[in-house]
């Protein structure tokens, strides 16, 4: 099973404080049965004046410092792959070769969404970004809209036919299953990911999400989320 949104990198973003922190995410999510992690530091164009030549240098040296400790210490983690979570911004259409934002060997990206209603704005800046780059796109934790998201919006983002993301710890809020229940059937919600920060704040726990998953979204959304899981870790693994 793959862990497909962490903020696992140490020093990096609002993520892990440390490389110790790391270590202990990925020990912890190893004994959830968790056997590869998609790191996905934030991304934000806007307000980080942040090229993503940058962002690369920095997500590269954080990575270094902790594969160098996890081999200094011949642990056996989960695989790390590299991958970002981006903020979709108005200005991301004019960055410069977007397509190396995506999960290393693939073509697929995770898309934050903004946290306000999404207007019609968003839809066609988020197809035209996929279609213009060649994106396969992982729409991010689409279960922390629900408070503000009505339904016929969330219909709107699924008419796209893009892939979402939910957070494992989903299981825990009512609201979001209900609301997503349509789409957790379809099968267009096909990845899980911990979204964990650290141990401070969203740790990585997927243990509710397993004791939970199957009487909330059924056999066909387990069996969908492990083809997923199991077909990006052959890509990874390429
Ligand atoms: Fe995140």
């Amino acid at each position: 099973m793959i862990d497909t949104h962490s903020h696992i990198l140490p020093e990096l973003d609002d993520g892990s404080k440390s490389v110790d922190e790391s270590i202990n995410m990925l020990k912890v999510l190893k004994e959830q049965g968790i056997t590869h992690v998609i790191a996905t530091p934030h991304f934000k164009m806007t307000d980080s004046k942040t090229s993503i030549d940058d962002f690369l240098v920095k997500r590269e040296e954080s990575y270094q410092k902790l594969i160098k400790e996890i081999e200094k210490q011949g642990l056996d983690l989960p695989k790390i792959s590299l991958g970002a979570e981006v903020l979709l911004t108005m200005d991301l259409i004019e960055a410069n070769d977007i397509n190396r934002l995506c999960i290393e060997n693939t073509d697929i990206m995770l898309i934050e969404l903004p946290y306000y209603e999404w207007q019609s704005w968003i839809f066609r800046m988020l197809y035209n970004l996929c279609d213009d780059n060649f994106i396969e796109p992982i729409i991010a934790h689409v279960d922390r809209y629900v408070d503000f998201i009505s339904g016929d919006i969330y219909e709107q983002l699924f008419s796209l036919g893009y892939k979402a993301q939910v957070n494992a710890e989903f299981v825990d809020k009512k609201a979001a299953y209900k609301k997503l229940k349509k789409w957790l059937k379809s099968g267009q919600i096909c990845y899980v990911g911990s979204d964990a920060h650290g141990f401070d704040f969203r740790p990585p726990t997927f243990d509710n999400y397993f004791k939970k998953i199957k009487k909330i979204a059924g056999d066909s959304f387990i069996k969908n989320v492990e083809e997923h899981s199991a077909k990006l870790i052959k890509k990874l693994e390429k």
